[in-house]
């Protein structure tokens, strides 16, 4: 069985001081969790702080962008290699709030990809249509072009080394979340996607995540759906006790479903 994954992605939310004490509360909270992966991606500037907090734990460290190149003259952006070297092992790709408010398309996005495979970040790249998208129906098409486009030219051994974060636009910070059902109904299409393109063992390997208002009283439902490998959670990761509370829910509720 996959491992599954939760990752909170605090976007631009704590300053160094919050960020080290949120993460050794939540340090102290899942110490005897072994059986799911947990990445932190707090804002760049708590990263190395936080890194060697992280070390003697099952916590991970991910950063929540990158640009595509690992130096030049590109004010404001950080490059792979500064990522790495504070000790990041994931990074967040294309990411809706990246996708709207700082105009980045799907060929940029693919550059970033291919770059963080290059330099062995494990990209989590985000996908989801927006609610205009699914009112029209189109919400399939919408993900699809993301998929094909961002994931371009990966070979096979990229694709294993990828994380997929489907992430409704219309549920990201609204308290609205999908219905497992409407999660894993995309979250199936994707697979089916993958399948298309790598074939099924391969398709079958590739963990692909749910966003959008994950709180501890949902995660259950989505964790136990078969296509539903883990969570991106935003609000909920700022708070130690939810973001303990979904690691924990998360893995009972997968307990529970293997005793079945
Ligand atoms: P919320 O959990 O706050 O809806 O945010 C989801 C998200 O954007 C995670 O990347």
């Amino acid at each position: 069985m996959k491992k599954p994954l939760i990752a909170g992605n605090w976007k631009m939310f704590k300053t160094i001081r919050e960020a080290v004490n949120l993460v050794q509360t939540i340090k102290a909270g899942i110490y005897k969790i072994t059986d799911c992966q947990i990445v932190i991606c707090p804002p760049f500037t708590a990263l190395a702080g936080l890194s060697p907090i992280l070390a003697d734990s099952p916590l991970e460290l991910g950063a929540q962008n990158m640009h595509p190149e690992n130096e030049g003259a590109y004010t404001g952006e950080i490059s792979p290699l500064m990522i790495k070297e504070v000790g990041c092992r994931y990074v967040i790709l294309g990411h809706s709030e990246r996708r709207q408010y700082f105009k980045e398309d799907d060929i940029f996005i693919n550059e970033k990809v291919k770059t963080a495979l290059r330099y062995s970040l494990i990209p989590i790249l985000c996908v989801g249509e927006t609610l205009d998208q699914r009112n029209a129906r189109q919400q399939h098409e919408a993900v699809k072009l993301q998929f094909e486009q961002s994931l371009k030219d990966l070979t096979k051994e990229d694709i294993l080394k990828t994380v997929i974060a489907y992430e409704p636009v219309w549920a990201i910070g609204t308290g609205k979340t999908a219905t497992p059902e409407q999660a894993e109904q995309m979250q199936s299409y994707i697979r089916r996607l993958l399948k298309e393109k790598y074939g099924d063992e391969i398709a079958g390997k590739v963990l692909i995540l749910y966003g959008g208002s994950v709180k501890p009283d949902n995660i259950g439902e989505l964790i136990k759906k078969p296509n539903i490998d883990g969570a991106l959670v935003g609000g909920a990761s700022l708070k130690a006790e939810s973001f303990i509370q979904i690691v924990m829910n998360a893995t009972k509720a997968l307990e529970a479903e293997a005793a079945r």
